[in-house]
């Protein structure tokens, strides 16, 4: 509902950078620069906070740094503490699973500011498949969390389900085929939404497809390109299986695993102000403070 996420965006956002510089005992005059994401998303929603920010930039006479959301998830498994702070001292080439709500992506990530995208999904986004999937099975918005804890409890074997493009050769994935054949599933089993353990077998069952196919091709695109490092961020990289599983893959295959931190795994703006410190200091040129929201931008 975008009209309704950009009035909280407007509602919000005053509060939120108030408390901010609160939390951080600074004053806006002591800031080093400003930075906002630029794209891609919503529009309204990206709109609403560029323009504060180019706004804040402009009375205050600070530089301005329009981010690109994804790019900046990159550098969200480097950053620790509280305050939080990017461990750059450790930063290696990698391979880069995002995994969100709207997005999976696998990127090369070859030094701190060079990478390429190898390869993203075809339809649905990973997180997209647990909350279709939780839909299905009466669970509420996001299903990600829930999903996650009742197949704690669940078998992954009970229920065989369809691993999409486990064996393709290309870096891509494709998860809208999983949730149709949960849905057939339920149509042939509707009497099992009524048991909690058919509940939770069900959702161990369907995880495991997921997380199997972004665990396979992960480690194999690391492996192809003689990477040492996996890292990973997006709110589906909360997942504890995910982070088991994947862990345990690159262990086997002596590649290091990283995962952003859980408060740094879904959208967070200290993912954005990284970035925008390290192009600053790379002598990447501000943006100006007319530029527009690019929804579509492509990583
Ligand atoms: O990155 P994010 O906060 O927002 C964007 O989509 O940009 O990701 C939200 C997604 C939702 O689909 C949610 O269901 C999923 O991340 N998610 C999880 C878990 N926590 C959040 N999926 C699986 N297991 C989780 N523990
Ligand atoms: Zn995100």
């Amino acid at each position: 509902m975008p009209e309704l996420a950009a009035r909280e965006h407007l509602r919000n956002l005053g509060p939120v950078i108030h408390r901010a510089l609160g939390d951080a005992g600074i004053g806006a005059a002591e800031l080093q620069a400003i930075a906002a994401t630029r794209g891609p998303g919503l529009p309204s929603a990206l709109l609403a906070g560029l323009k504060t920010a180019q706004a804040l930039a402009f009375s205050l006479r600070k530089p301005f740094l329009g981010i690109h959301h994804h790019e900046a998830h990159l550098f969200s498994p480097w950053l620790r503490g509280e305050p939080p702070a990017a461990d750059f001292a450790r930063f290696v080439p990698s391979i880069s699973l995002i995994v969100s709500g709207g997005h999976t992506l696998l990127v090369h990530v070859k030094n701190e500011i060079d990478h390429h995208v190898l390869g993203s999904t075809l339809d649905d986004a990973a997180g997209e498949c647990f909350d279709k999937i939780g839909k299905l099975m009466g669970l509420p918005y996001p299903a990600g969390p829930q999903i996650d804890r009742l197949a704690a409890g669940g078998n992954p074997r009970a229920f065989q389900f369809p691993r999409p493009m486990l064996n393709d050769p290309s870096d891509d994935f494709s998860f809208a085929g999983l949730k149709t054949s949960v849905r057939f599933f339920l149509q042939k089993h509707p009497v099992l939404l009524d048991e909690p353990a058919g509940v939770r077998d069900l959702c161990a069952s369907a995880q495991a497809a997921i997380i199997d196919v972004l665990v396979a091709k992960t480690v194999r695109a690391a492996l192809r390109l003689a990477m040492d490092c996996v890292t990973v961020s997006g709110g589906v990289a909360c997942n504890s299986a995910l982070r088991s599983q994947l862990s345990g893959a690159c262990r086997r295959e002596g590649l290091a695993c990283r995962f952003a931190e859980r408060q740094f795994c879904t959208d967070n703006a200290a993912m954005i102000a990284v970035l925008a410190e390290r192009k600053l200091l790379a002598g990447v040129a501000p943006t100006s403070l007319d530029a527009d929201i690019q929804p579509g931008w492509p990583l």
